[in-house]
């Protein structure tokens, strides 16, 4: 079946490992039908941005909110306003079908959701997003808050991105038990790693036309396994693992030499 490759634009703000994923899995030829057309991010030499040149990428820095003070409420509401309006451009300039927030501290505005209704995806570090989630929920302030909470287990989720902060309807979700010695760092290495493969699936299960919201656009249904789809996405991804696995014994040989 020739499918009709679908146009991305990254958002990211910081180390872009998410990003760093989605790149390996178009290369390795895991995710297909889909081509990253360009990296937007809000702040000015972000390691983000040099992933993307080294993979070729074409990539854009716009000033926005994040690490600027203002003088006003009002002056910051306008510099959203400006960095969302420049990156609609981005999105008619290259034929945008689905926005990725990869690492983007950022809140977009109304407008901007608005206007592309189940078009925007996010990737959120936790579980339960309604206990962990929204705003200044960013990064390692979710693993620390969930640390030091009672439960038992976070996770990663990927969802669409609605008005109300990390509330979209979820794609897929996924459960990391918390160990008794783990602190807010080593929870994020380890979920860190489903994060890099949930996003990347969901995504495919996206293009691939899987993924069916209910009516009221709060659910999202999601057929991960009639005709083997499961099997066969399973069956590629592994070659991302091996990578994986590769780069880190590499990794560990360069230290050690
Ligand atoms: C990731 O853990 C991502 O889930 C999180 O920021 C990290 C970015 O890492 N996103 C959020 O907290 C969104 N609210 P990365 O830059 O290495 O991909």
């Amino acid at each position: 079946m020739i499918q009709v490759v679908k146009n991305l634009l990254f958002l990211a703000s910081g180390r872009g490992s998410n990003f760093k994923s989605f790149v390996d899995h178009i290369r390795l030829g895991i995710l297909k039908a889909v081509a990253v057309k360009i990296l937007v991010s809000n702040r000015v030499n972000a390691p983000v941005l040099e992933i993307a040149r080294i993979a070729d990428i074409a990539t854009k820095e716009l000033v926005g909110t994040s690490g600027r003070s203002f003088v006003s409420k009002e002056e910051r509401e306008k510099a959203r306003l400006d960095f969302d309006k420049q990156c609609l451009e981005l999105v008619h300039q290259f034929s945008i079908d689905y926005v990725l927030l990869a690492g983007f501290d950022q809140i977009l505005s109304k407008s901007f959701v608005d206007s592309m209704p189940c078009r925007i995806l996010n990737i959120h570090p936790a579980y339960d997003l309604r206990a962990f989630g929204g705003k200044n929920m960013v990064g390692s302030k979710v693993h620390d808050s969930v640390v030091r909470s009672e439960v038992r287990y976070s996770g990663c989720t990927v969802h669409f991105v609605a008005n109300e902060i990390d509330q979209g309807p979820a794609i897929l979700k996924e459960r990391v038990a918390i160990l008794p010695d783990d602190t807010a760092g080593s929870l994020e290495q380890r979920i860190l790693a489903y994060e890099h493969l949930l996003y990347p699936q969901a995504l495919q299960l996206l293009v691939d036309g899987r993924v069916f919201l209910s009516d009221d656009r709060t659910k999202c249904y999601v057929d991960r396994f009639s005709d083997n789809w499961d099997i066969e996405w399973w069956k590629r991804q592994e070659a991302y693992l091996r990578k994986i696995q590769f780069d880190t014994i590499t990794l560990q040989e360069a230290q050690t030499s």
